[in-house]
């Protein structure tokens, strides 16, 4: 076991970011070449990459392409500051390798994350922005938020990721209801200048699913990262029960179900082609990267497998990958 994860969960969170630049220190820059992927004039070397929330406010973007990422999504950023929820917020369960948290979009505002961005002038890898919405901003006038967030971000992003699946925002899934995800997204949508993807939660039934993908569609969404955490929370992993959602080990059947159910649906559809499928959830080896990419995903996000591993969780990848599946 890592030695920080004999340390409380709270603490080695606040300690990640200093040991990922500590690690990144001994690194050689070197793409790490494999499944690569053009879309929309976008080049992923590799499809691994962070997921939304592993680097909230754009810090370590001097690092990640020096461990391997082929791609990072930076946020949620939300347009202004925010502090997270009150009360304990991450919690891990070592034995199942899984977290919980809930967060509530802590970061720095959008003036922030712009700010850091425009430091690093031709970033070697695509950057993805996570948007959100502020704790107090109704739903109702939600779509502003995120407006703000894509119009003073656009210079910076090369994909856009609307993030309504959160559970630790109050109501913030609501938008994904009927009455409200086509009107949401459109109003989200009017001026796009950048592909937009959504990202979705795991906890829509089928049906659900199925008709977020289909308004997606009728919107003018370019794809989409499945899936945000999960609130279905299982008491024998011992987190809190009554809020918050969990990740890792625990979320990987139903993130890699609903991508079944995701990609079976789009091609009935016939809307597959040229959509960008971004599979997260559970994924912490090279066979379940494989696993995912034969589903159908485009490309592979983790959080709770760095977590767990440690930022040579990249490299590791890259020498496994090529190894026939197990
Ligand atoms: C501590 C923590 C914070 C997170 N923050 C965000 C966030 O700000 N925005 C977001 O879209 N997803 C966030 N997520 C969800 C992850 O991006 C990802 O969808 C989820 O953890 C499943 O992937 P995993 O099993 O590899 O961890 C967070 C997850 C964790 C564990």
């Amino acid at each position: 076991m890592k030695f920080w994860l004999y340390l409380p969960a709270n603490i080695s969170h606040k300690l990640s970011a200093f040991g990922i630049k500590l690690y990144s220190f001994f690194c050689t820059k070197k793409k790490l070449k494999y499944n690569s992927l053009t879309w929309k004039n976008l080049n992923f070397f590799n499809p691994l990459g962070i997921a939304g929330g592993v680097d909230k406010n754009a810090e370590l973007l001097k690092q990640w392409p020096k461990l391997g990422c082929g791609f990072i999504e930076v946020g949620t950023v939300t347009p202004l500051p925010q502090k997270p929820n009150s009360g304990k917020i991450i919690d891990r369960n070592n034995k199942e390798l899984s977290l919980w948290n809930c967060m509530g979009f802590p970061n720095k505002g959008l003036c922030h994350l712009q700010k850091q961005l425009k430091k690093h002038k031709q970033y070697p890898i695509p950057i993805l922005i996570n948007i959100g919405k502020n704790r107090e901003t109704d739903l109702k006038n939600a779509y502003t938020d995120y407006i703000k967030c894509m119009d003073q971000l656009q210079n910076y992003a090369d994909i856009f990721v609307i993030n309504i699946s959160s559970p630790n925002t109050e109501n913030l899934r609501d938008l994904f209801l009927k009455d409200n995800l086509k009107i949401f997204l459109q109003n989200c949508l009017q001026n796009k200048i950048k592909p937009t993807l959504l990202k979705i939660s795991p906890d829509l039934s089928q049906t659900e699913l199925e008709h977020v993908l289909n308004v997606s569609c009728i919107v003018g969404v370019d794809g989409w990262v499945i899936s945000n955490t999960t609130k279905s929370l299982n008491p024998e992993l011992n987190f809190p029960l009554n809020k918050g959602g969990i990740s890792g080990q625990a979320l990987e059947e139903k993130s890699k179900l609903q991508l079944r159910h995701s990609i079976e649906h789009l091609k009935k559809i016939n809307k597959r082609e040229n959509k960008l499928i971004i599979s997260v959830g559970g994924i912490n080896s090279a066979d379940k990267i494989k696993e995912r990419l034969s589903i159908g995903a485009d490309l592979v996000q983790v959080y709770s497998a760095l977590v767990f591993q440690g930022p040579s969780f990249f490299k590791k990848i890259y020498k496994n990958i090529k190894k026939p599946l197990l």
